[in-house]
């Protein structure tokens, strides 16, 4: 036995709280002697970290098991696992499917990890898709994002008791829960303390957060929001993903008031058609979205709205998909992602007969070209506007730096190496289709 050091290549997929799950379950292994590399060909571990979202996305975790399979030969070594979502939703059939893994856990067992290598080490079965009464995050280590990086996301809340008809995360990551307010305060601060100028609050209904106050009784999102506002050297605060009916009025409020927090919205609705809506369990309509929108626009004018859409959800009629369009149209997005709709196992629509393949293709294809519209329509919007930016590293150009505006666009600005990791003021010369071009004031 050498004394070099473990490798652990963690390759992540699908969304934000995969990337902020895969560094806790890198610091996890800390401890047991691994250090993280990017280079699957060294490592001694592989986790792959999933997505189960559409079945493309779960697909791809087996191509890349196919892959990654052949280095076994070389490192016998290496042991392979499969963590996040699909590991959660196919269990042990991953395993059966391609017998080159060694490991499964699920999302809420991340805590357990070390042990379950040690059991794949020792050639015991490693499987792990409970979904324990304890707060994993409890066990897990503190965040430590390294100071190179000024912005970082933090899980405020997992889980969804939603139940939109067409989506895994209720199964995949389990009920609603909600960690502590004075935990992720001091995981905050501690991030603050490493470099951190922005931090994004998680959570699959991040606006639902209900966690128990420091001092006792319970906070809302925009109870802690206030609390972080209130943290020296914390310049920006963003949170996702929201649900329509979960927006509170003091967090709408809040986006009038908080300084701190980004005039930036993710905020989901789908489709358009009231018909379409209540069949995929939204419970609420086009008109109360709409609704919503004018009062935070009423709080905040320059609010920039992101948005997702399904397109060829099962029943969705011309009529339908044109009311999409419609509400596309009313609202205005600065951006959005639009999907085509993909059954999955075990959800209620995947028992109905979804549109077909060519109407679904047509669909998303005029959706996006609105879409893509609209986004450059808010990029051309903000040339000769002044906004902040927080530059997080070096632009293509010598001399350049890129960062994020206060809208979360990409801005390339000739500053100085010194302001990297920075806020400062600039103004917009010019736009591009997928960033801003501006100078420093
Ligand atoms: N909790 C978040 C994000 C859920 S997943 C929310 O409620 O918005 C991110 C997006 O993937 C969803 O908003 C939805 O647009 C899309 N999505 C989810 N399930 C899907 C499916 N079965 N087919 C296509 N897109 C899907
Ligand atoms: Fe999925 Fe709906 Fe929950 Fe979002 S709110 S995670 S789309 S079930
Ligand atoms: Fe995908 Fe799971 Fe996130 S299904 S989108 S990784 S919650």
């Amino acid at each position: 036995m050498t004394d070099r050091p473990k490798k652990l290549h963690v390759k992540t997929y699908g969304c934000q709280m995969n990337v902020y799950d895969s560094e806790r379950m890198a610091e996890a292994m800390g401890p047991q002697g691994y250090v993280t590399t990017d280079r699957p060909e060294e490592a001694d571990l592989i986790l792959l970290n999933t997505c189960h979202i559409r079945e493309k996305a779960a697909e791809k975790v087996y191509s890349e098991l196919g892959r990654l399979k052949t280095l076994k030969a070389d490192n016998p070594d290496l042991r392979i696992g499969v963590a996040g979502c699909v590991a959660q939703a196919e269990g042990a059939e991953i395993m059966a499917r391609q017998p080159a893994v060694d490991l499964v856990v699920g999302p809420q067992a991340y805590h357990r990890l070390p042990d379950l290598v040690a059991r794949a080490r020792a050639g015991e079965q490693a499987l792990d898709t409970d979904m324990p009464e304890e707060d994993k995050f409890e066990h897990l280590p503190q965040a430590r994002t390294p100071a190179a990086r000024p912005t970082a996301f933090l899980t405020v809340q997992e889980g969804c008791d939603k139940f939109c008809a067409f989506c895994v995360v209720p199964y995949t990551r389990g009920a609603e829960v909600s960690r502590p307010a004075k935990r992720l305060l001091s995981e905050a601060r501690a991030l603050v303390d490493r470099g951190v100028k922005e931090i994004t609050l998680l959570g699959q209904n991040v606006n639902a957060y209900h966690g128990d106050g420091p001092e006792g009784g319970t906070w809302s999102l925009a109870d802690l929001i206030w609390a972080l506002d209130g943290i020296d050297g914390l310049e920006r605060i963003r949170f996702t993903t929201s649900h329509p009916n979960d927006f509170t009025d003091d967090l709408i409020a809040a986006h009038g008031t908080c300084a701190k927090l980004m005039p930036y919205l993710h905020l989901p609705v789908q489709a358009g058609s009231d018909r379409i809506l209540k069949a995929m369990n939204r419970k609420h309509t086009a008109a109360q979205y709409i609704e919503l929108i004018n009062r935070l626009r009423a709080a905040r004018p320059d609010l920039l709205l992101s948005g997702d859409f399904i397109v060829g959800f099962p029943g969705e009629t011309d009529a339908d998909f044109e009311d999409t369009l419609r509400l596309v149209e009313q609202v205005g997005y600065g951006q959005a992602y639009s999907f085509k709709y993909s059954a999955r196992p075990g959800t209620p629509a995947a028992e109905k007969q979804g549109v077909s393949d060519a109407v679904a293709s047509e669909r998303l294809q005029r959706l996006q070209a609105l879409l893509t519209r609209q986004q450059q329509a808010a990029q051309q919007a903000m040339v000769g506007r002044e906004t902040s930016v927080l530059f997080e590293k070096a632009g293509r150009l010598p001399g350049q730096l890129v960062g994020k505006s206060e809208y979360l666009q990409a801005v390339h600005v000739e500053a100085p190496d010194s302001l990297r990791g920075q806020v400062a003021h600039v103004r917009v010369t010019e736009a591009k289709a997928n960033s801003l071009a501006a100078v420093l004031i």
